[in-house]
């Protein structure tokens, strides 16, 4: 592990894109980010030793995201994820984060009742679990819960376009047409006091003329490169999780393919008698 994180002065190696600096990134940084014209990077994560490698490469924000109910626990979508979990993770990514802006999703029935019930799960992810901002699905009918939540100091990021927690409402994770409710849903999310918001699955050309109504950073997801920043789910991109592939994501990486390489020569040598070897053991 010390072989590929490299600290300096008790933080990433890696230049930090969105501040400038080596300093934690803070939700102010999101808003200059935008002003100066920078691109944000966020990527997801959702324990200890994944956001530590992440936050060392130098990604401005880390999501602890519900798409943990299907590339962690296996669901089919994210729907079941509970509040409790939320907490459970957003421990393990803090620990594991020095510089990126930690965000944590509102799992699905954490926010939808009422502002009162929003702004009382939005403080258990912070208490609990440590929260830097939250991030809740929804436009224009989340805007009460992110008003409720924002008057109260908790920074928050919207998420509007595919909503994966309306995945059954959508009949599927499929891409959004809807300019005119896109915008309105935008505005909303802005309006109510969110720093940022994730554009999620909808036409390039309707993502830029929504980034360039808004005065918050816009954080893409096959959203095309109007956007201010990207997020992809982790596990996509780096080819750990096959079940889904949607065509917004670029796999990076093969790590999927090494770890079934690498679990299979080990059985082979130690079947074989290869491993232990003699160094691998004490006199
Ligand atoms: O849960 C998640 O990972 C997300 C991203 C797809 C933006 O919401």
């Amino acid at each position: 592990m010390s072989a590929i994180i490299k600290p300096t002065n008790g933080h990433s190696g890696s230049p930090p894109a969105a501040t400038g600096a080596s300093r934690p990134v803070t939700v102010p940084d999101f808003l200059a980010a935008r002003s100066r014209g920078t691109r944000l990077t966020m990527l997801t994560a959702y324990d200890f030793s994944m956001a530590r490698l992440l936050d060392s490469a130098g990604v401005d924000g880390i999501l602890v995201g519900d798409s943990l109910g299907m590339v962690v626990q296996g669901q089919a979508d994210s729907l079941a994820v509970t509040l409790d979990e939320m907490i459970y993770h957003t421990r393990m990514v803090m620990r594991g984060c020095r510089r990126a802006l930690v965000v944590v999703d509102m799992p699905f029935m954490s926010f939808q009742i009422s502002p009162q019930q929003a702004l009382e799960n939005a403080g258990r992810l912070v208490k609990e679990g440590g929260a830097p901002a939250v991030k809740l699905e929804g436009g224009v009918r989340s805007a009460e819960m992110i008003r409720a939540i924002t008057t109260a100091d908790i920074p928050v990021m919207g998420h509007v376009g595919l909503t994966p927690q309306s995945v059954r409402r959508l009949g599927g994770f499929r891409v959004q047409r809807d300019e005119a409710k896109l915008l309105e849903d935008a505005l909303a999310v802005e309006k109510a006091g969110a720093f940022a918001v994730v554009l999620e699955c909808l036409p390039n050309d309707v993502a830029q003329r929504i980034t360039n109504a808004l005065k918050i950073p816009t954080i893409g997801i096959g959203a095309g490169a109007g956007c201010d920043g990207q997020i992809l789910v982790t596990y996509d991109m780096l080819g750990l999780y096959d079940e889904l592939r949607p065509r917004f994501v670029k796999q990076y990486a093969e790590v999927g393919r090494q770890i079934v390489q690498a679990a299979t020569d080990y059985c082979r040598e130690v079947r074989e008698g290869q491993f232990p070897a003699a160094e691998h053991g004490f006199r």
